[in-house]
């Protein structure tokens, strides 16, 4: 694959996701902008526009951290043609530990994790024997090695193990999801396995100019403050995402994740089968699907 003929890209209204959307777009790519405010993806599409002028861009409203809305956008992009051959899962928040949506579920959760393991199992299934690439953009494994997912709290509910400064949890709780970045591609890659369709996790670096963690408080707000001079902006952010979208040199590549274009290795935490499976059980229950997954052998 050269060039990706439709791309979604999720949390397209800011930062790392509206790099990427501006990426495909000037490569050639009708770019799916998705974001949970009317106002704010059409000011990503005119800024995306003033960049590349003549940019085919599609603004799809869903806020992610609703299994409703996620549902709703899945089946929009279903009834849509061409499907998307490329789906970019990066949105993502920083919630307070206690912040549950109208469903009931754990922020944080519900928009980093459950959104893209709901919209990708739902987008698998149409795709059929169709090629397409899923990217979904997680964060440092070196730093997540830290913070185990704890497969009886997914949210975190309990508080155990978040640490003892009250206004660093949210990250923690926040780190936990981006481990289930890692553990989701894995999971999904092996049940992909016979199809053309390729999963694949990167970092995109710690960059600033970004909007994350900008509802935090305290000492995370602090500490992103002090670090940005010495990060770079968006645009590299988006250099591994877009690359792994649309390179050829990762074609048929799944299952692997990657910092600035290289294969990187997650935490051992991360990659045991056991724990992947048990993510994938818990998560088929928080979102109403099974946990068995129709896929089509391209065989
Ligand atoms: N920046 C870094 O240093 C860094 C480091 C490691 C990993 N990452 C990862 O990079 C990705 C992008 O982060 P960023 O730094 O670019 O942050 P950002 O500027 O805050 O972008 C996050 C995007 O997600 C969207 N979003 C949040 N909640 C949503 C919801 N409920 N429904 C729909 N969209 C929602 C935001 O939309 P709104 O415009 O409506 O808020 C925004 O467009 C994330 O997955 C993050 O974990 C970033």
């Amino acid at each position: 694959m050269n060039r990706a003929s439709t791309a979604v890209v999720t949390g397209a209204t800011s930062g790392i996701g509206e790099a990427i959307a501006r990426g495909l777009a000037a490569g050639g790519t009708t770019v799916i902008l998705v974001g949970r405010s009317d106002q704010r993806l059409d000011q990503a599409r005119r800024r995306i526009l003033a960049a590349v002028p003549g940019a085919d861009l599609r603004p799809e409203r869903a806020d992610l951290s609703l299994l409703a809305d996620v549902r709703a956008l899945a089946e929009r992009l279903v009834a849509r043609h061409p499907l998307p051959d490329v789906v970019i899962s990066n949105a993502a928040v920083i919630a307070e530990v206690d912040d549950t949506t109208t469903e009931g579920i754990q922020r944080t959760l519900a928009t980093n994790h459950l959104a893209p393991y709901l919209l990708l199992r739902l987008l698998a299934g149409p795709l059929g024997d169709r090629p397409a690439r899923f990217v979904v953009v997680g964060a440092s494994p070196s730093a997540l090695a830290r913070v185990p997912v704890d497969l009886d709290d997914l949210g975190c509910a309990s508080g155990r193990g978040l640490g003892p400064l009250p206004s660093l949890r949210p990250f923690t709780c926040y780190g936990r999801t981006k481990n289930m970045n890692a553990m989701f591609v894995y999971g999904l890659a092996r049940r992909l396995e016979g199809t053309r369709i390729t999963v694949n996790g990167v970092h995109p670096g710690i960059i600033k100019g970004t909007g994350l963690g900008r509802g935090s408080r305290g000492a995370l707000r602090l500490l992103g403050a002090a670090l940005s001079p010495f990060q770079p902006g968006p645009d590299t952010g988006a250099d591994t995402p877009v690359w792994l979208a649309t390179s050829p040199e990762v074609d048929g590549i799944t299952g692997r994740f990657f910092v600035r274009r290289t294969q990187a290795a997650t935490a051992p935490h991360t990659t045991d089968p056991t724990r992947c499976d048990r993510l994938w059980e818990e998560s088929a229950r928080l979102v109403g699907l099974s946990p068995t997954m129709a896929t089509h052998s391209a065989a």
